[in-house]
């Protein structure tokens, strides 16, 4: 057990999340030697040009992913986040890159889909249409719905070479940042391997949770090793 972390009352927590925080929930990560990229090229099913190329193999590879997150249950690292953010309320923060929906079961509110959500699908001409709730797990790509424009529906991911989400608010979070808590991120992918060079600059204290050192270990100041799942209950002591 890590010795506690403590928490001031003036800190502001941000919290940024990967696909390790839903590994003890049975979800894949990427670069395992298992791990999606692994079975998948990503260029075949997480690109702009992919889903030009071959939309089915887009929305089979994402049908999968959702049938997986979806029969998910939340670890004690998305129950211990949600109690974090319960206890700090608006002085917490939380930016995932994981499009499952296992934070919001674990109890997180505050929170932002940097690249998108497994359980919504978008106009794939971008017709300014919102995303849609969408949890269907498809068969063929005759099955895929329709946007109200009549284009087709395509998967609420962002795609390699795309914009992340809410980068705006992101921004203005981590400057407000004091704290900021890296879970279970390989920091292989920008912009979000950056966020703790920000929060360096802004003279935050970094933490981050796995099992091994991330490509941007360099810039956190307290290393906790283990599994999110076991780390990070009882990790925070708020004062
Ligand atoms: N607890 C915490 N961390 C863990 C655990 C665990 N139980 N198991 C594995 N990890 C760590 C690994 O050590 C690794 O550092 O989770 C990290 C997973 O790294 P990646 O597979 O690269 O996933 P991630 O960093 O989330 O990928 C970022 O890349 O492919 C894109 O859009 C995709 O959001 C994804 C982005």
């Amino acid at each position: 057990m890590h010795k506690q972390i403590l928490i001031h009352p003036t800190d502001r927590v941000f919290v940024l999340t990967g696909a390790g925080v839903s590994a003890e929930s049975g979800l894949a990560t990427f670069r395992a030697s298992d791990g999606l990229w692994a079975g998948y090229r990503l260029e075949d099913v997480c690109t702009p040009e992919a889903w030009e190329r071959d939309p089915w193999k887009v929305w089979e590879f994402y049908s999968a992913r959702r049938e997986a997150a979806f029969a998910a249950k939340p670890n004690p690292a998305h129950v211990a986040l949600g109690e974090l953010e319960r206890q700090l309320g608006e002085r917490f923060f939380l930016c995932t890159q994981n499009v499952d929906g296992l934070h919001e079961l674990g109890g997180s509110k505050n929170l932002v889909h940097m690249h998108g959500e497994l359980a919504k699908s978008r106009c794939e001409d971008d017709c300014g249409a919102a995303p849609v709730v969408d949890t269907r797990v498809y068969g063929s790509l005759d099955e895929v719905g329709r946007c109200v424009c009549g284009a087709r529906l395509r998967p609420y991911i962002v795609f390699f070479g795309e914009t992340p989400l809410e980068l705006g608010r992101i921004q203005d979070e981590i400057n407000r940042a004091t704290v900021m808590i890296v879970v279970g991120t390989s920091g292989s992918v920008y912009p979000a391997a950056n966020f703790v060079q920000w929060a360096r600059l802004n003279k935050a204290r970094t933490i981050y949770v796995g099992p091994e050192a991330p490509l941007n270990a360099g810039a956190f100041t307290v290393t906790v090793e283990g599994k999110a799942g076991e780390a990070l209950p009882g990790l925070f002591a708020i004062q």
